[in-house]
């Protein structure tokens, strides 16, 4: 089990040093899909200590519960809400945005992080599976973006951040739904950026290898050589601070020293 409140105390008191004079995401509003555990979560963290106000989203309430606890275990008035929502399905993203509305009345940053991992060979994937991994990880984040570009249209601008994978870039064996999915994300980004970004859009997407999470059902002893959650939402944060002249469109980031196997 990843302790997650061990680290968000501690991460909390480095990202208030990192953004000390500076109120860049005071008051700015986001929505963190798949924020309930892993890397959303960090995220999260990360950008509530440094200002913003947060909606966090997944399927499971009891573990949205849990991650807002969590989060507002250091200071009980921290502006962090969640609401259930499963990304694959336009009627609850639907929903979803309402409810972002409701809370923060306009948006200014989407972070498309929810994403599953089917992995079997092209010949053993179910199409129950293939619809799931790229509902999720592709549509579910088509769908996020629409909503997001609209109420950005109304605030003259905004932050589309999508949590992609090396394996948007490295197709591997038993990768057919997850890879698909990620080349797809990494496409989807790409075009949406050169669409919306004389529209004050900037659009990124980060490409991590392997970080210590519990995805997709996996078992995570500290392994002592993964990236961590709160590295991935310390790129998320270093994005949101480059000055409005600059976007930082795509970023990979590696173990420095992966597992020899
Ligand atoms: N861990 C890695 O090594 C790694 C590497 C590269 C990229 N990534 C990417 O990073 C992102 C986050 O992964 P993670 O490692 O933090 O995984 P994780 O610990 O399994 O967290 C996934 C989050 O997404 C939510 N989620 C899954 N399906 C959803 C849906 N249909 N609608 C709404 N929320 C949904 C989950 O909550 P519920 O299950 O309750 O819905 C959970 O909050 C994913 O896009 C993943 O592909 C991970």
């Amino acid at each position: 089990m990843v302790r997650y409140d061990q680290w968000i105390g501690n991460y909390r008191k480095g990202v208030k040093e990192t953004f000390m004079n500076e109120d860049l995401l005071k008051g700015k509003r986001a929505v963190i899909t798949g924020g309930s555990r892993g890397i959303g979560l960090a995220i999260a963290n990360a950008l509530l200590s440094a200002g913003a106000k947060v909606v966090i989203c997944g399927r499971d309430e009891n573990a949205l519960d849990h991650a807002v606890k969590t989060l507002k275990k250091a200071d009980a008035d921290l502006p962090v809400t969640a609401t259930p929502a499963d990304v694959a399905h336009p009627a609850s993203v639907e929903q979803l945005f309402e409810y972002v509305d409701r809370q923060l009345g306009g948006l200014d940053i989407l972070v498309n992080n929810a994403g599953v991992g089917r992995f079997r060979a092209a010949g053993e994937l179910s199409i129950e599976e293939w619809n799931e991994v790229i509902g999720t990880n592709l549509s579910g984040a088509f769908y996020c973006t629409r909503a997001a570009l609209e109420r950005f249209g109304k605030a003259r601008g905004g932050w589309i951040i999508n949590i992609s994978s090396l394996a948007g870039k490295n197709p591997f064996a038993g990768g057919a739904a997850y890879n698909a999915s990620k080349f797809g994300l990494n496409g989807l980004s790409e075009a949406t950026m050169l669409d919306h970004r004389s529209d004050n859009v900037r659009v990124s997407y980060i490409m991590p290898g392997s970080v210590e999470t519990e995805f997709s059902g996996t078992r995570t002893e500290s392994s002592g050589w993964k990236i961590a959650p709160e590295d991935i939402a310390q790129v998320v944060l270093d994005i949101l601070k480059m000055p409005e002249r600059t976007l930082i469109s795509r970023v990979e980031v590696r173990p420095s020293r992966p597992q020899r196997n």
